[in-house]
């Protein structure tokens, strides 16, 4: 059985493998994502070492010249997606790459992909890690300088798809107080999968709202800061840049880059600091989000608040009494293990809606951050946990972009939802497989 879906897994990313990139999904997502890039790259590296270095070569070369680096990356064309290049307009900016892309980014993540890269090359891909780390340094650099207007360490997200928790619940308070107009759109996703487990088309009118005012500004860095109704602290995203910064660290140790491994540092050192106190919430015991522009804690909790853990931020007394009160005997879990592991929003809030998006199905790339979370503070029984969770799923429905987290449910019905022969669920299948640690 195994090795039968290992076989599928390695077809699903060669079937998305585009001469030097991997799409997330046919139809669906017809371009290069940026931090599905990454994920799908630590499955190329088992099986394909070349395609994954292709992969973060190709991503790269969408970076802006001011270090930035955008979400998609639009190396081709295609009917299938909305919004495209041209609703994007990047080239607005005067910082935009020769390839055409969005002008918002996704989480950082390639710091800990470099890593992870050289580790399972056997540490014998030095150079090419050499030939990447400037560009990912300039991309941490671009976050400070631009996205950190308080000089806290921890940066700013200005678009609900720069999270890449799209539609979670927690930005609904600003949508609500947010008067976008209602434009006609030419959806293309809820064509690909059903509309019941996608945003709702008031959201998409919001999302696209906020590029319309990007390109008013022309995508001008301080506008935003000054500006922009959506500007928030995301754990999620913080964490990731955190733990990528401590890659790079480690990286830049080998590669004797002196001043880049003191400036990580300088930047680890505060954020991880700043993140404790802003972002730990010590009523609910976990991390939440704040809204920059409302100047307040948005009091969610979601997957993302877990993710601190990969990036070593919690004490261990911090993270035990956030692992008994979440897992051990709280709401992700349920009563009798009633969930799956891990639910992307709070299974006992009433925003919760166990099949639409990021409002409640399980993510295999969350629960991959949160496995390697979990092992980081020797909680081996909750990264047992998450780990065959994550397995009984793709075993049983194959490579869906996400699922039910409701255990019954798999008895009996199809629980797989969104895009079919999604490439990180495989490529994170692979790993989970195939890595020692
Ligand atoms: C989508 O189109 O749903 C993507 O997540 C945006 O990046």
């Amino acid at each position: 059985m195994e090795i039968k879906l290992l076989e599928q897994a390695k077809k699903v990313l060669e079937k998305n493998w585009q001469d030097g990139f991997t799409i997330p999904c046919e139809g669906l997502y017809p371009f290069q994502w940026n931090w599905d890039s990454g994920f799908i790259a630590l499955g190329w590296a088992h099986i394909d070492m070349e395609k994954a270095k292709s992969e973060l070569r190709y991503l790269l070369s969408g970076q802006w010249s001011n270090g930035f680096l955008p979400h998609i990356i639009f190396h081709n064309e295609s009917e299938t997606y909305f919004p495209g290049p041209e609703v994007h307009a990047a080239d607005l900016s005067p910082y935009s790459s020769e390839i055409k892309t969005s002008g918002i980014t996704q989480p950082p993540v390639l710091g800990f992909v470099l890593e992870e890269l050289f580790i399972t090359s056997g540490n014998t891909e030095l150079d090419f890690i050499s030939e990447l780390y400037d560009k990912v340094l300039l991309c941490h650099d671009y976050f400070y300088k631009y996205r950190d207007p308080e000089d806290e360490g921890l940066v700013y997200i200005c678009h609900n798809w720069e999270a890449g928790t799209d539609n979670t619940p927690v930005w609904d308070d600003i949508w609500k107080n947010l008067d976008s107009p209602e434009y006609q759109l030419e959806r293309r996703d809820t064509e690909h999968v059903d509309a019941s487990t996608r945003p709702s088309n008031r959201e998409y009118q919001h999302y696209i709202h906020l590029i319309e005012l990007f390109k008013e500004w022309k995508y001008n860095d301080a506008l935003i800061a000054e500006k922009c109704p959506f500007l928030i602290q995301d754990p999620l995203f913080n964490a990731m840049l955190i733990r990528s910064n401590e890659s790079m660290i480690r990286l830049g140790t080998l590669l004797k880059k002196e001043d880049a491994v003191r400036q990580l540092k300088n930047w680890n050192e505060k954020a991880k600091k700043n993140y404790q106190t802003k972002l730990y919430d010590p009523e609910l015991k976990t991390y939440i989000y704040f809204d920059l522009r409302a100047d307040k804690p948005m009091k969610y909790v979601s997957s993302s608040s877990f993710s601190p853990l990969f990036a070593g931020i919690p004490s261990k007394e911090v993270a035990t009494e956030m692992a008994n009160r979440y897992f051990r005997e709280g709401s992700f879990s349920g009563k009798n293990n009633f969930f799956l592991l891990c639910a992307s929003f709070d299974p006992e809030s009433e925003h919760f809606d166990p099949k639409r998006y990021w409002r409640g199905p399980v993510w295999i790339n969350l629960n991959w951050i949160l496995y390697r979370g979990f092992k980081r503070y020797g909680m081996e029984d909750l990264a047992d946990q998450i780990k065959s969770d994550t397995l009984f799923l793709l075993k049983k429905h194959g490579f869906y972009e996400y699922f039910d987290p409701r255990r019954d449910i798999h008895q009996q019905s199809d629980a797989g939802y969104g895009g079919n022969n999604f490439s990180w669920s495989a490529a994170l299948y692979i790993d989970l497989l195939k890595n020692k640690h």
